[in-house]
């Protein structure tokens, strides 16, 4: 301490007003400080708060803490009180050199009259005398920063005891600036695993990860390129297991709203009594049991994509509540009159005839069309045959990896069966039938007998290099049944033109080869 004075007051009650002063005051002043910082949401503004009770109870005309800042600017002005139009205080750490003195040391230092002390020599001679007071944010004897105080200069005043309470007050600051710190950083490691995490997502999802050369899956990854960019609904529809999951969650990472959440829901999988309160949230009373309201599934994928799986099982009160928000962007939730308003972008998926659904009077023909604005077929596994061994080898390599097997390859015979196949579970099968082929095999290649039964008895009508005349001519009439119902766009008397033949031999092969034409429509 550069000057000190000695103590000379006792008095701790100011019995005549009641109020209360000396030690009584400080401690006071201690808990509302201890208060303040105790508000870690807004670091700065609590520090604000500090130095307002300084000067609201302890003749503070000025204050400012100043933290380290880094090698170069040693100290930096975090937060100041009564100095803005101060040249001296705005500019710099008050104080300059004995500022930087208390950092370096972790010692205060009090000066009684700054008018005596040449630090302060630009103060001008009309300003009335000031004490200044200087204390080190200190921690375990180390300084993290300082406090500064101007004082009215009061002749009797104890500086030991002011520079002690002083000191506690930097302490205190000390440690919320420590605690400060560490959320800080913990924020920012957040912040970062979230980064990460959110490229790891967008990697697996990248189109690159839709595995597929076939002509059809060409397609459908042109559409999906083309759709993600825009916010439009999207239709998936496609057998079991071909991959409409993985293709949605392609468009929402390879979309613009990747960042934002990519919600899911399995209509199937919900009882007719809770799709709509998961869907669309419920308020607190809505029903016995809401004891507090809850956000639904539509407000949760606000910004983000909302991914209905299993459309065509939602019962007719939901299609309604669906219809509209695809309309008009906004719901109530259960028990609620206030309406929610979303930004939300739908994909859903199905693997229902739609339009049976609406013959039979279970789907709305209005809401088909709602969602009917881009659709995507995803061909089943046994119309890209070309995709079957390129699948097969990837998930091969996968599952070995994960069932730490070294398995090299897939036999020719192995692979025959695979090929011939016709694989009604389609990708999913697939995945599974590599998975147990994995766990079975004992040597570094997969053999025939390492596959299901299911298979060894497959039926080879389809196109394979050592089948009969009669199976090779039926897989190449199917072929050109296909094509045609593609250009005619579904239209089975159009296509049965095309090919030269009646509409009733092209229905009997339809029906014979089990095509599915309302998929070209
Ligand atoms: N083209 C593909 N490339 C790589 N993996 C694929 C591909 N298609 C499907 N898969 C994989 O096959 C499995 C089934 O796919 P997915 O769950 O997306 O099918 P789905 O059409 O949603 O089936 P369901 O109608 O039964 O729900 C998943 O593990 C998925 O990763
Ligand atoms: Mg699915």
């Amino acid at each position: 301490m550069s000057e000190t004075q000695p103590s000379g007051r006792g008095t701790q009650f100011d019995l005549g007003s009641g109020r209360p002063t000396g030690e009584i005051r400080k401690l006071t002043s201690l808990l509302e400080v201890s208060q303040a910082l105790a508000n870690a949401t807004n670091f700065k503004a609590s520090l604000q708060r500090v130095l307002d009770i300084l000067e609201k109870s302890h003749d503070a005309v000025r204050s400012a803490v100043a933290i380290e800042a880094g090698d170069q600017l040693p100290l930096e002005v975090v937060a100041s009180l009564g100095g803005a139009r101060d040249k001296a205080w705005s500019a710099g750490v008050p104080g300059g050199a004995l500022s930087r003195q208390v950092f370096a040391t972790g010692r205060p230092v009090v000066v009684p009259r700054m008018s005596r002390e040449p630090v302060f020599a630009d103060r001008r001679p009309s300003d009335d005398e000031r004490s200044f007071v200087c204390v080190p944010l200190l921690l375990n004897r180390r300084a993290s920063g300082v406090l500064c105080i101007e004082l009215r200069f009061k002749a009797e005043r104890d500086y030991e005891r002011t520079s002690k309470f002083f000191g506690v007050v930097g302490s205190m600051i000390a440690h919320a600036l420590k605690v400060q710190k560490l959320l800080e950083a913990d924020r920012e490691r957040l912040v970062q695993e979230n980064v990460r995490l959110q490229g790891e997502l967008r990697e697996r999802y990248d189109f690159s990860h839709i595995l597929g050369t076939s002509r059809a899956m060409h397609e459908v990854c042109e559409q999906m390129m083309q759709v993600a960019r825009t916010n439009t609904t999207v239709l998936i529809r496609g057998e079991s297991g071909t991959g409409k999951e993985l293709i949605a969650q392609a468009i929402h990472y390879n979309s613009q709203r990747a960042s934002r959440p990519f919600v899911k829901v399995s209509c199937a999988a919900l009882p007719d009594t809770l799709i709509e309160s998961e869907l669309f949230g419920y308020e607190k009373g809505a029903f016995t049991g809401a004891i507090a309201r809850k956000a639904g599934r539509f407000e949760r994928a606000d910004g983000g994509t909302l991914f209905l799986d299993e459309i065509g099982d939602v019962n007719l009160a939901v299609q309604v509540k669906l219809l509209r928000v695809l309309q008009e962007r906004e719901f109530e939730r259960l028990g609620g009159t206030d309406p929610v308003r979303v930004n939300v972008r739908l994909i859903a998926a199905t693997n229902k005839q739609l339009e049976d659904a609406i013959a039979a009077g279970t789907f709305r023909e209005d809401l088909l069309y709602r969602l009917n604005v881009f659709t995507i077929f995803v061909p089943p596994l046994r119309e890209r045959k070309t995709d079957v061994l390129l699948l097969a080898d990837h998930f091969l390599e996968r599952l070995a990896t994960d069932h730490r097997k070294r398995i090299r390859r897939i036999s020719t015979p192995a692979i025959d069966m695979l090929m011939a196949y016709h694989w009604p579970g389609n990708v999913r099968e697939l995945q599974n039938v590599i998975e147990r082929a994995v766990l079975v095999c004992d040597g570094d290649v997969v053999h025939a007998h390492h596959l299901p039964p299911t298979l060894q008895m497959a039926d080879t009508s389809e196109a394979s290099a050592t089948q009969p005349l009669s199976a090779a001519l039926a897989a190449y009439e199917k072929d050109l049944i296909q094509d045609a119902l593609k250009m005619a766009r579904g239209n089975r008397a159009k296509a049965a033109r095309l090919l030269h033949a009646t509409a009733r031999i092209v229905n009997y092969k339809i029906r014979k080869y089990r095509i599915d034409w309302r998929r070209f429509r």
